[in-house]
C-alpha cells in the first residue's frame, strides 16, 4: 500500500505588499531585495484573517481537485509555525471550518519544515490503513511575527496556504522520505517570545542570522536530495521537477547548482509569494500542477528546510 497525492490546493491572501510598498516603510530598495533574494511582492492578511481561515480556502479547493468532500477527510495534518491561539490547534479550528467531525486532526512546528514533514507523517497513516482521505496543510500569516521597523526581516516573508489530498494507493505516490533536525541551530532563526503570566516575554518577532541561514540551507538540502534518491534508488537525473522550499532564490539555484539540476526544472514562486515557510512547498506545487506543468508519471522532489533546525524531503510520483 502507498499513498498518492490526489489533489492540490492554494489560497493567497487578497492585499499585495510589493517591494516599492516596502520601500515607504522601512530603508529599503526594491533593487536590493530583488538581487539579494529574487522577491518581488508577497500576500498579506486582512485584519481578522487568521491562519484557519487561509487554510480552509486551500483545503476547499485540494478537496474539489481530489474530487472529495469534506466529510470523507479522516485525518488533518497542518504544519504551522502562527497559529490561530495557543491551542487548540490551527488543525482542530480548520476541522471545525470544513464541518468534519471524525478522525483525528493536529498541528505540526517544525517552521519551514512544516509540510514535509507533515506530508511525511501522514503518508505513514494512510500506508498503514489508519487513513482513506488526509488533508496535509501548510498554512501561515508571517506578516503578524514580524517586526515591520526591521528591514533585514520584514522583506522576507509572506502570508498564503496550500494544501493536499493524501489517499491510497496500489502505486506511488509518495516514493520516500528522509526528515532530519538538529537542535543546536536553535538561535540563527527564532521567534524566541514567550506567553508568560499574562504578557508577552522576549521578542515576538523573527530574528535571524541570514549569512548563517543561507549556508546551513544549501548544504543539507543538497544532502536530503541525496539521501531521498539514495533510499529510492533513483539517480537525480530522473527528477522531473526539484519543489524547494522558497525562501530566497539565491538558495534555491545554489542548491538546483550542487544538484546537477537546471533551472528549467526547478519551480520558482518566491518572487510573487515571499517566503511562506510552511506554506510555500504547497503553494508551489499547486502552481505548477495548475499551470500544466507538472503531468501523470513525472518524478517530483520536495525539499524543505527551516528553523529548528529541521530539514527533509519527499520523492513523490505524480498521477
Ligand atoms: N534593504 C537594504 N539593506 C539591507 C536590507 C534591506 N531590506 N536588509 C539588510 N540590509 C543591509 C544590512 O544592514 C547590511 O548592511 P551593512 O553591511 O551596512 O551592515 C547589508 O544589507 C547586508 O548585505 P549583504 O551581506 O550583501 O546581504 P546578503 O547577501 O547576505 O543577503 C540575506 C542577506 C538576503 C538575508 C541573505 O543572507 C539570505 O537570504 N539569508 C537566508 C535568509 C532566509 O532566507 N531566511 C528566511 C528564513 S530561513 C528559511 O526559510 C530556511
Amino acid at each position: 500500500m502507498y499513498s498518492r497525492i490526489a489533489g492540490t490546493g492554494g489560497y493567497l491572501p487578497r492585499a499585495v505588499v510589493t517591494n516599492h510598498d516596502l520601500e515607504q516603510r522601512v530603508d529599503t530598495s526594491d533593487e536590493w531585495i530583488r538581487t539579494r533574494t529574487g522577491i518581488r511582492e508577497r500576500h498579506i492578511v486582512a485584519e481578522g484573517e487568521m491562519t484557519s481561515d487561509l487554510a480552509l480556502h486551500a483545503c476547499r479547493r485540494a478537496l474539489e481537485a481530489a474530487g472529495k468532500d469534506a466529510g470523507e477527510v479522516d485525518l488533518i495534518v497542518l504544519a504551522t509555525t502562527t497559529p490561530d491561539m495557543i491551542f487548540p490547534s490551527t488543525a482542530c479550528i480548520l476541522q471545525a471550518k470544513l464541518g468534519v467531525t471524525r478522525g483525528a486532526a493536529f498541528d505540526v512546528q517544525a517552521v519551514c519544515s512544516g509540510f514535509v514533514y507533515a506530508l511525511s507523517m501522514a503518508d505513514m497513516y494512510v500506508r498503514s490503513g489508519q487513513s482513506r482521505c488526509a488533508l496535509v496543510v501548510g498554512a501561515e500569516v508571517y506578516s503578524r511575527i514580524l517586526d515591520w521597523s526591521d528591514r533585514s526581516t520584514c522583506v522576507l516573508f509572506g502570508d498564503g496556504a496550500g494544501a493536499v489530498v493524501l489517499v491510497p494507493s496500489d502505486q506511488p505516490g509518495v516514493i520516500a522520505t528522509r526528515l532530519h533536525a538538529d537542535g543546536r541551530h536553535v538561535g540563527i532563526l527564532a521567534v524566541p517570545g514567550q506567553v508568560c503570566g499574562g504578557e508577552v516575554r522576549g521578542k515576538p518577532f523573527v530574528t535571524m542570522e541570514g549569512g548563517a541561514v543561507f549556508k546551513f540551507a544549501v548544504k543539507v538540502l543538497a544532502e536530503v536530495a541525496e539521501e531521498v534518491m539514495q533510499a529510492a534508488q533513483m539517480p537525480i537525473e530522473r527528477i522531473d521537477w526539484l519543489i524547494l522550499h522558497q525562501a530566497n532564490v539565491r538558495i534555491i539555484e545554489a542548491t538546483a547548482r550542487k544538484l546537477r539540476v537546471p533551472m528549467e526544472r526547478v519551480v520558482v514562486t518566491v518572487d510573487r509569494h515571499a517566503n511562506t515557510s510552511a506554506a510555500s512547498i504547497p503553494l508551489a506545487l499547486d502552481e505548477a500542477v495548475r499551470a500544466g506543468r507538472i503531468r501523470a508519471g513525472q518524478h517530483v522532489l520536495l525539499e524543505a528546510v527551516g528553523g529548528g533546525f529541521t530539514w527533509g524531503a519527499c520523492l513523490v510520483k505524480w498521477g
